[in-house]
């Protein structure tokens, strides 16, 4: 299974993908955790302050393990050279790629991570999407066994799925807090992720009184101030599945 969670900025996006890691873990799973945030909060969440390699650090590596001719600039059309290649991704035992990108922090537990702003990003060549961009190859490509499992800490708002990354998920969960400001952006983000054909759901954060205005009920509500609830939350996001 792969998860990913978006939202607005603040909405609780690393606060649920962390839950959802310790809870994946814990029950057993083998879990690959992605940062796609060049904030990297969910790596701290997770006890690394920083990792030996980022994504972001050679974007062009996946082209060259994947047999994509260097005049191939985008992610998407690499993505389908490399399909076509019979490119395939594995996290146990992990193909080169992988095993260079997601570190096994603990026994099960890797994490990849975009990484922080580089050079080419601060010289205004590549945007800051860039860093994140050959998760459009690896995670389609990424083949799990039954008991692993991929969670993914989205960047806030529709940028992740506008650029394409979330090809590669099952299901997306959107985290919104009950202000008219973060229900209206995780209502956008779901007509992004409709139009691009990610199945999605909803998760209600923050939560004081009123619920966020959504398109439908959230799978699962966590109040202010209840952290401990987003393992609860998780337990039925996962159930609902
Ligand atoms: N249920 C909750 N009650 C109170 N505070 C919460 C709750 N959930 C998250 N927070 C707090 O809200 C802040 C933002 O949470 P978090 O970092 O998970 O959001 P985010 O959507 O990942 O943010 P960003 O857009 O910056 O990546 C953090 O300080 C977190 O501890
Ligand atoms: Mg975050």
């Amino acid at each position: 299974m792969k998860i990913a969670f978006l939202g607005k900025g603040g909405s609780g996006k690393s606060t649920l993908a962390t839950a959802c890691v310790r809870h994946l873990h814990t029950s057993g799973r083998r879990v690959l955790a992605i940062d796609a945030d060049h904030n990297m909060d969910l790596i701290l969440n997770l006890g690394a302050d920083s990792l030996p390699h980022y994504l972001g650090d050679d974007p062009a590596a996946i082209k060259r393990h994947a047999n994509v001719p260097e005049d191939v600039s985008s992610y998407t059309k690499a993505a389908e050279i490399a399909r076509a290649n019979d490119v395939v991704f594995r996290l146990s035992p992990p193909d080169a790629y992988t095993a260079h990108f997601a570190h096994e922090v603990a026994p099960r537990l890797h994490l990849m991570a975009a990484g922080p702003h580089t050079d080419i990003v601060r010289s205004g060549e590549h945007c800051s999407h860039s860093l994140a961009a050959p998760l459009k190859v690896h995670l389609p490509l990424l083949q799990l066994a039954e008991d692993e499992a991929v969670v993914i800490d989205e960047r806030a708002g529709t940028d992740p799925v506008a650029t394409g990354i979330l090809k590669g998920v099952h299901i997306a969960i959107i985290v919104a807090e009950p202000t008219v400001h973060s229900a209206r952006v995780a209502r956008q983000i779901a007509e992004e992720l409709s139009r691009a054909g990610v199945r999605h759901e909803f998760v209600a954060n923050k939560v004081r009184n009123e619920l966020p205005i959504l398109p439908r009920s959230p799978l699962a509500v966590v109040r202010f101030g209840a952290e401990p609830e987003a393992s609860e939350a998780i337990e039925k996001i996962l159930e609902a599945l």
